[in-house]
């Protein structure tokens, strides 16, 4: 490769990361896999270390140089009193054994002690707990300052308030003393099972599900309201050490009971062992062993045990066990000007993800209700990361035809904590003789209409606002739970209906009677009365579900009740103008035109129109202080707050549209909780309802 090439590689490289970080940092929606991801900053740190020179002249500060930036709009930023980096990773054992050789050299001996641990995709957190009250949470930022999330972070049930200090007497009571202030850092991570129950609420609500765990728990730890994050299950699991004060291994007298009494542990596995007798959730399982040998061996039980932990685990991290060690190795990049980069003393060893090869029977087309077409690969079926896949995405036309997959191939797929499989590469030495390139097909698969491209885009769309299967999706769209929520209108009730062209669509739906109904079911008098009452019953729904209902591209829950509440009916929201809309809070130019575009099309306005004529008048949302931070929601104030008085706080949250009740439910969004708060402030533990100090409330007041 000439200079001027691999210069030209290097800035496309770092152009192409710098993307996929912005991707997975600030939005948590990732376009490629952690596996591929990682290849390609390998070939870019491969290329920096062949060609010094081009790195420099390639211009633009290098991704290898720091770590991903999370932070985003809406949180206060907080300063780490001990920098976050990241970890060097391979998923190559002759590596692990180079780092191994390199800590040798550095040390002189060849008996070192490391920690093997899991290592937890999830989302990296600083917790710090001041004589053992816990008083901040913050992401890691760019490594220097990240995000305060520590009201979100209060949601999680396993975290202690508080410290346990363990009894005197007990073998890890002396120095009994907690640091005056330390940080914690650890993972917040979502189970298998929380993050498919959001995840198929998050369908129902026409959004985008999350790729992954990893990304659901990234995206909610930035939600802005700490009641919404209440409603999702994070956990946490904490493994290492920021700042700590005093330092850990000023090692105090036996007998000391001074507060400058330091921490007491001077190891990873002594850490460890010390977050447990703190009551912190730690990891299941680690593994304290010498040697490079007894380092892989360990990852092998890892990798067999990994399955069974409440946390995903993409791999190992080993550490050099001895504080004092990690100390003289330090980091990269330190003592130059440029920052603290990774240690030296960690690395961590990813598992290479799940993959299986199988063959394709054919490639079949979805079509959503937004007529966007969706190519899918039927597989042989085989079993991956302990599930039977018979179907992965081929995501869109582009990507059958850059990896040329036809049917009759064998392919590899990848399921990587992913909930959809997906079509990684083809194994061409396995190709039939006889096999075709694949046409994507020129017609919709359900009405025939000729497919059109998505402007800009790499969707193939029905655009036929008649084609069956888009009617079907739409029906079932408007009646889910997520919009207009019509009891006992399932999807197979609704393809029966369709199929005896009974109804053509939403509208019919509310002019459905008894005896339409009758002759469906034998004996069935009691469910065409149920459903005819629960229909009618649904004619009054708030107006933002349906407005959700009617699936306007980009409007999903939160857009739909913004638009309720600035428009108050459908007629109003039929008229408004694209400037009327763009000045809503938080719309884009995209979701404003989508809007107007769709109350533009003549079908749609016949759809508005047939729906009011059908009897649906939805109800707009109750009128409080237009824009109030806490419009619509229900707060308890509970013990002495600092400097504010009880009638003050009110006063202060009605201001911001709230309403302040005196008991805690499950319907409660906030208790705000001051010195001696008692029952309510359980109660609110216990129900999962968000708390805040008054410094919590006023920072959400001033954010509204
Ligand atoms: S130690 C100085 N231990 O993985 C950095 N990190 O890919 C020390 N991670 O940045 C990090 N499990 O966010 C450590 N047992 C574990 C971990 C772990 C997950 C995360 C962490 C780190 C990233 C590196």
């Amino acid at each position: 490769m000439s200079p001027a090439e691999a210069t030209a590689e290097i800035a496309r490289l770092r152009a192409e990361i710098a993307a996929q970080d912005e991707r997975y940092y600030r939005h948590a929606r990732p376009e490629i896999t952690d596996f591929d991801y990682d290849r390609l900053k390998r070939a870019l740190a491969d290329l920096e270390l062949a060609h010094p020179s081009a790195a420099s002249a390639a211009g633009a500060a290098s991704p290898t140089r720091r770590v991903g930036d999370d932070r985003s709009e809406g949180f206060a930023r907080v300063k780490h009193r001990f920098g976050m980096t990241t970890l060097d990773n391979t998923y190559d054992e002759g590596e692990l054994r180079d780092f191994h050789a390199r800590l040798v050299k550095a040390l002189g001996t060849e008996d070192l002690a490391y920690t093997v641990e899991p290592k937890i995709d999830g989302v990296a957190v600083s917790l710090t707990y001041e004589n053992g009250h816990f008083t901040r949470a913050v992401t890691r930022g760019d490594g220097e300052e990240g995000d305060d999330i520590t009201a979100n972070v209060r949601t999680i049930r396993a975290l202690p308030a508080l410290l346990s200090a363990p009894p005197p007497g007990d073998l890890f009571a002396a120095p009994a003393a907690l640091p005056q202030l330390i940080e914690i850092r650890g993972e917040i991570f979502l189970r298998d099972e929380e993050f498919r129950r959001i995840n198929a609420l998050q369908e129902e609500a026409g959004e985008a599900p999350y790729a992954n765990p990893r990304n659901l728990a990234a995206g909610t730890v930035k939600l802005l309201d700490p009641a919404l994050v209440a409603t999702r299950k994070l956990e946490i699991v904490l493994y290492g050490l920021g700042a700590c004060e005093p330092a850990p291994d000023a090692r105090a007298e036996p007998d000391s009971d001074s507060p400058a009494a330091s921490a007491g542990f001077d190891s990873q596995s002594g850490f460890q062992t010390r977050l447990r007798v703190w009551g912190l959730p730690v990891v299941e399982k680690f593994w304290a062993v010498r040697g490079i040998d007894a380092v892989l061996a360990s990852i092998r039980e890892l990798d067999a045990l990994r399955r069974g932990f409440a946390y995903p685990t993409d791999g190992a991290v080993v550490k050099l066990d001895a504080f004092a060690r990690q100390r003289v190795v330090g980091y990269r990049g330190e003592g130059q000007a440029a920052r603290k980069l990774s240690p030296r003393w960690a690395c961590a060893y990813k598992f290479a993800p799940d993959r299986a090869e199988t063959r394709i029977l054919a490639i079949t087309l979805q079509v959503g209700r937004t007529g966007a077409v969706t190519p899918v690969a039927e597989l042989e079926p085989i079993l991956l990361a302990g599930t039977t896949v018979k179907r992965a995405t081929l995501h869109n036309a582009d990507e059958i035809a850059r990896k040329d997959v036809r049917v009759g191939d064998t392919v590899l797929v990848e399921k990587a904590g992913e909930i959809i499989p997906a079509v990684i590469e083809v194994v061409l030495a396995k190709r039939p003789a006889e096999s075709t390139a694949y046409v994507f097909p020129a017609d919709c698969p359900s009405c025939g209409t000729p497919l059109s491209r998505e402007e800009g885009g790499v969707k193939w769309m029905c655009l036929n606002p008649l084609c069956p299967e888009k009617v079907r999706r739409r029906i079932e769209h408007f009646t889910s739970k997520a919009c207009v929520d019509i009891d006992g209108l399932g999807e197979e009730i609704v393809d029966l209906l369709l199929a005896k062209k009974i109804i053509r669509g939403v509208p019919d739906l509310f002019r459905l009677t008894r005896e339409q109904l009758l002759p469906l079911k034998k004996s069935g008098e009691l469910w065409a009365a149920n459903l005819v009452n629960a229909i009618a019953a649904r004619r009054t729904a708030d107006l933002w579900r349906v407005i959700h209902g009617l699936g306007i591209p980009q409007v999903g829950a939160a857009a739909a009740k913004d638009l309720a509440r600035r428009f108050r009916s459908l007629e109003a929201l039929a008229e408004a103008s694209l400037n009327e809309i763009i000045q809503i809070d938080g719309f884009g130019e995209k979701t404003a035109e989508s809007v107007l575009t769709w109350f533009n099309q003549p079908v749609n306005r016949v759809l508005v129109a047939e729906l009011t004529a059908a009897g649906l008048a939805p109800t707009p949302p109750a009128t409080g202080p237009a824009g109030g931070f806490f419009a619509g929601k229900t707060l308890v104030l509970t013990g002495t707050l600092p400097s504010l008085s009880r009638e003050e706080a009110q006063a202060l949250i009605e201001a911001a549209g709230g309403k302040v009740s005196s008991s805690v439910s499950k319907k409660t969004h906030y208790v705000v909780a001051g010195e001696e708060a008692g029952s309510k402030l359980e109660k609110a533990r216990a129900l999962g309802v968000a708390v805040l100090d008054e410094a919590g409330l006023r920072a959400l007041l001033a954010a509204g």
